[in-house]
């Protein structure tokens, strides 16, 4: 009988659409709420984010929960190589269950700049690359726009997994691999860090503001581990771009301040 009604559950989820769970563990509401009297549970301190250390509002807590295992996997990490390892045996990510790949990284790691995507995608999930579908494509086309390619540039993402159905990763997930993503940084030393879309760029640079307008301005980033800030800048996201055509101007704006900042920091 029990069977019968979960069975009918179940299928009265999946005709309402409902095809992904979308917390980590079930929530009973019919439990009691926790007694006054219980003594908070210890929260470990968060590390400050960037934007923290700058007065900005933190969107995502770093260092908390499975984030402090992924602060201490990272930190121990003297190059670029100890870091792609360390990601791939990191099990604190949720999205690394239902995902193919674990997706870190292409291009140089010597490479002036360095792009920060959001997730990896289904494409990406299939090849254990970043931006390798249509949005990758198209940012291809805009980096040769700039005489770019995939040998003059590092390209990461703000997660390492796909998330179920291609969600935006939850802020949990994106505490969960910011550390990963702060010592990537650090270790590359970029002359120029670019924030590819809103998810990269309000996590970075610890901003509340939506892409438009962290758009068109410079940053200078200064994370974790750097001896000297990094200018960044964020680009509309290519997906984004795919779908709303008419605002590859102003990407083309910022493209051309990327390729203008790296002239100048040549002759420096
Ligand atoms: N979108 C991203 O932000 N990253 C990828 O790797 C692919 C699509």
């Amino acid at each position: 009988m029990q069977r019968t009604v979960e069975a009918a559950w179940l299928a009265w989820y999946a005709a309402m659409g409902v095809d992904e769970p979308i917390g980590e563990a079930p929530v009973d509401r019919f439990a009691a709420p926790p007694a006054k009297t219980m003594a908070p549970e210890p929260i470990e301190a968060a590390q400050p984010t960037a934007a923290a250390r700058t007065g900005a509002p933190p969107i995502v807590a770093r260092g908390a929960g499975a984030a402090s295992d992924a602060v201490t996997a990272a930190e121990a990490c003297a190059t670029f190589e100890d870091l792609v390892a360390a990601i791939k045996e990191f099990e604190g990510c949720p999205p690394r269950r239902t995902a193919t790949s674990t997706v870190v990284h292409d291009g140089n790691p010597r490479a002036p700049v360095m792009l920060i995507g959001e997730a990896p995608g289904a494409e990406e999930d299939r090849r254990g690359l970043p931006f390798v579908g249509p949005a990758g494509q198209l940012l291809d086309r805009m980096l040769a726009a700039i005489g770019l390619d995939r040998a003059g540039v590092l390209i990461t993402n703000s997660i390492f997994w796909r998330p179920p159905g291609n969600r935006t990763p939850t802020p949990e997930e994106i505490g969960q691999c910011l550390p990963f993503v702060e010592r990537a940084i650090a270790l590359v030393r970029p002359r120029v860090l670019v924030f590819v879309g809103g998810i990269a760029a309000k996590t970075l640079l610890g901003r509340p503001e939506g892409i438009t307008r962290l758009r068109g301005h410079w940053y200078r980033y200064q994370g974790h581990g750097l001896e000297a800030p990094i200018d960044a800048i964020a680009l509309f996201h290519p997906a984004y771009l795919l779908r709303q055509p008419a605002q590859k101007r102003e990407a083309w704006r910022d493209l051309l301040a990327i390729r203008a900042r790296l002239d100048a920091n040549v002759s420096d």
